[in-house]
C-alpha cells in the first residue's frame, strides 16, 4: 500500500468519501496514514479521529504569507509517516515550487469544476461556483489533477461533468458536485495513482 497523507483545511467531507471508500475495499493501494489539517477548527480532524487516523494540525494562520515556513514544519510529519503520496482534499494554500518538486507526480488535487475552466488564483469554494453560475454555462463539474508549480494546471487525471440547473445557487450547485463527481471520482484516482506509484517502484527493483 502507498502510504497517504490527505491535506484538509474545512469540513472533510472528500476525507470522508476515502474513508468510506477504505471501508468498501475499494482503496485497497491506499494506506490513509495521516491527515494534515492547516485549521485547528476543521471538521475532518473530527473524521479523522473517528477513524482512528493520525491527524496533526499544522497551521496555516501562524505563517502568513510565508509558505516555506509552513511547509518546514509540514515536511517532518510527512517524513516520520514515510508518507509517498499526498491528497489535497479541499486544502487551501497553494505550495512552494521546492515543496512541489520533492513529491513530483505524488500530489493530486480535487477541483470542484472542469479544469481548464474556471481555475487559478481565486477559483475556490462558493467564489468559485457563482463565478461558474454567472458565465452561464450549463455544465460544470469536478476535476482530479496532478499539483505542478502553477494553481490548477498539472495533468488531469479523472473528470465528470454535472449539470447546472435552472434556479442553482452556489451552494445547490456545489453540493451536487461534490455528490455526483467529486466523492465518486477522488478514491477512483486515489486508487489509480497509488497503482501507478507501486509500478514504478516495481519497476526500480
Ligand atoms: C471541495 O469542493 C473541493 O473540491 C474543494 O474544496 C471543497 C472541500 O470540501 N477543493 P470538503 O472539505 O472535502 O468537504
Amino acid at each position: 500500500m502507498v502510504k497517504t497523507a490527505v491535506m484538509v483545511s474545512g469540513n472533510g467531507s472528500n476525507l470522508q468519501a476515502l474513508i468510506d471508500s477504505k471501508a468498501k475495499g475499494t482503496l485497497s493501494h491506499v494506506e490513509l496514514s495521516l491527515v494534515v489539517a492547516s485549521k485547528e477548527d476543521s471538521y475532518a480532524l473530527t473524521r479523522a479521529k473517528e477513524n482512528s487516523i493520525d491527524a496533526v494540525v499544522v497551521s496555516r494562520k501562524k505563517y502568513k504569507d510565508d509558505v516555506a515556513a509552513f511547509e518546514r514544519e509540514l515536511i517532518p510529519y510527512l517524513q516520520k509517516y514515510d508518507i509517498e503520496m499526498i491528497i489535497l482534499a479541499g486544502f487551501l494554500t497553494v505550495f512552494t515550487k521546492d515543496f512541489i518538486s520533492i513529491y513530483k507526480d505524488r500530489i493530486i488535487n480535487v477541483h470542484p469544476a472542469l479544469l481548464p475552466s474556471f481555475g487559478g488564483r481565486g477559483y475556490y469554494g462558493l467564489r468559485l461556483h457563482r463565478a461558474v453560475l454567472d458565465s452561464g454555462v450549463k455544465v460544470s463539474g469536478a476535476t482530479i489533477h496532478y499539483v505542478n508549480e502553477d494553481i490548477d494546471s498539472g495533468k488531469i487525471i479523472l473528470q465528470k461533468a454535472v449539470d447546472v440547473k435552472e434556479g442553482d445557487t452556489p451552494e445547490t450547485l456545489q453540493l451536487r458536485i461534490m455528490q455526483q463527481a467529486e466523492w465518486i471520482l477522488l478514491p477512483k484516482a486515489a486508487e489509480m495513482v497509488a497503482i501507478k506509484i507501486l509500478e514504478e517502484k516495481n519497476d526500480k527493483h
